[in-house]
């Protein structure tokens, strides 16, 4: 094949290398995957509507998320267990991240320890994507090591009471490879070589808005929900402090049949009305996604499976040019929409 030019290529290229059931694992949606293809098809269903005769000589991709200044709208989804992907795992993301200039936003269940990660990229900001576990005392102590290492903001997911039904795992029979540690749980014991089903039982089902408060006393970082899918939610993340939202249904892994998050971003956007930042994922796959993200009233878009089809394909270097190439992408569509940046994209823009 030759060299990958587009994210796609990347997948292709990444299936190659990856063994089945790790890719299985990383493509893989909830039961009839209707969710995961519906957000890839309803960015493409949009239509971009661009002006001309702007003066387009200087374009810049940068904007800020919680005032953290990024050079692009598109952030690093926190995705579990990244060495299975490469050895640079976690590290190697973060420091592509960090040459691209944007955050990564570190899973729970990554295969290294929130301390590695901020080491990996000194300078870089960097996010903690949260899950609450049973045992609340192993999940404070994340909220500590975030905070001491450095982490910007607390990326709370709140749609994985329980993990949904991945039949890609049950046809492969996926399980973490033994030799591939993951550290969060290390205290729990016995998580080696588990399924993901296994993994996501450390999860805490009870968690509730009520729980929110609590989590807030734990730092003074600024807590973002991910995973809110209705107006409804929209109101409560606000009504009970969230500092941000992400519109996402986790790439489609969890409940299937939801809306593609396109789909639901306007009235999640209207419902917020400027209170609080609104971030969108899932389906993210060009730049012109992301511009059409940003016409809808995001903020910005958090990537998942893109860039692990480049740390996939070639380590730390491929989750670079990955970021780079959305970078880029970002930069040729906000030109030819006739935007010198994130800030003049309107609702006109997409259709
Ligand atoms: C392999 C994989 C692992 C994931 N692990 C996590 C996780 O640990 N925590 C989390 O909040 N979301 C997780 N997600 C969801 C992503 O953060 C994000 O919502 C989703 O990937 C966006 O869709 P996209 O992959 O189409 O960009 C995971 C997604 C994938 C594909």
């Amino acid at each position: 094949m030759s060299d990958p030019v587009c994210v796609t290529d990347y997948e292709r290229l990444a299936e190659s290398k990856l063994q089945a059931g790790a890719f299985g694992y990383y493509a893989g949606g909830a039961g009839d995957e209707l969710a995961l293809s519906g957000n890839v098809e309803a960015w493409r269903r949009l239509r971009l509507r661009p002006r001309v005769l702007v003066d387009v000589s200087a374009v810049s991709t940068e904007t800020t998320v919680l005032g953290t200044p990024v050079s692009m709208p598109l952030l690093v989804a926190p995705t579990a267990i990244q060495r299975l992907a490469h050895p640079d795992g976690e590290p190697g993301m973060a420091r592509a991240a960090a040459a691209v200039g944007t955050i990564m936003c570190l899973s729970t269940l990554a295969t290294a320890t929130a301390e590695e990660v901020a080491a990996a990229a000194p300078g870089a900001p960097r996010w903690f994507q949260l899950y609450v576990l049973r045992d609340r005392g192993i999940t404070r102590t994340f909220v500590e090591q975030a905070v001491e290492h450095g982490y910007g903001a607390i990326v709370l997911t709140v749609d994985a009471p329980r993990l949904g039904r991945r039949e890609r795992d049950l046809r492969t029979g996926f399980r973490v490879p033994e030799e591939i540690v993951v550290p969060s749980l290390a205290a729990l014991g016995g998580w080696e070589g588990a399924t993901p089903l296994e993994l996501l039982g450390a999860i805490d089902p009870a968690l509730g808005w009520e729980d929110l408060a609590e989590l807030r006393s734990l730092s003074m970082l600024p807590l973002v929900l991910k995973g809110i899918q209705t107006a409804e939610d929209a109101e409560l993340a606000v009504e009970y402090g969230a500092d941000a939202i992400v519109v996402s249904n986790h790439g489609g892994r969890q409940l299937d049949s939801v809306a593609a998050t396109a789909a639901l971003l306007p009235e999640v956007v209207e419902a917020v009305a400027g209170r609080i930042e609104v971030y969108v994922d899932g389906g993210v796959r060009r730049g012109s996604d992301v511009v059409k993200a940003l016409a809808l009233g995001a903020r910005a878009v958090l990537a998942g499976r893109a860039p692990l089809w480049g740390l996939a394909c070639d380590g730390e270097a491929g989750a670079r040019s990955v970021l780079q190439l959305l970078r880029d992408e970002i930069e040729l569509a906000l030109a030819l929409c006739g935007c010198t940046a994130p800030g003049s994209v309107t609702r006109e823009h997409a259709r």
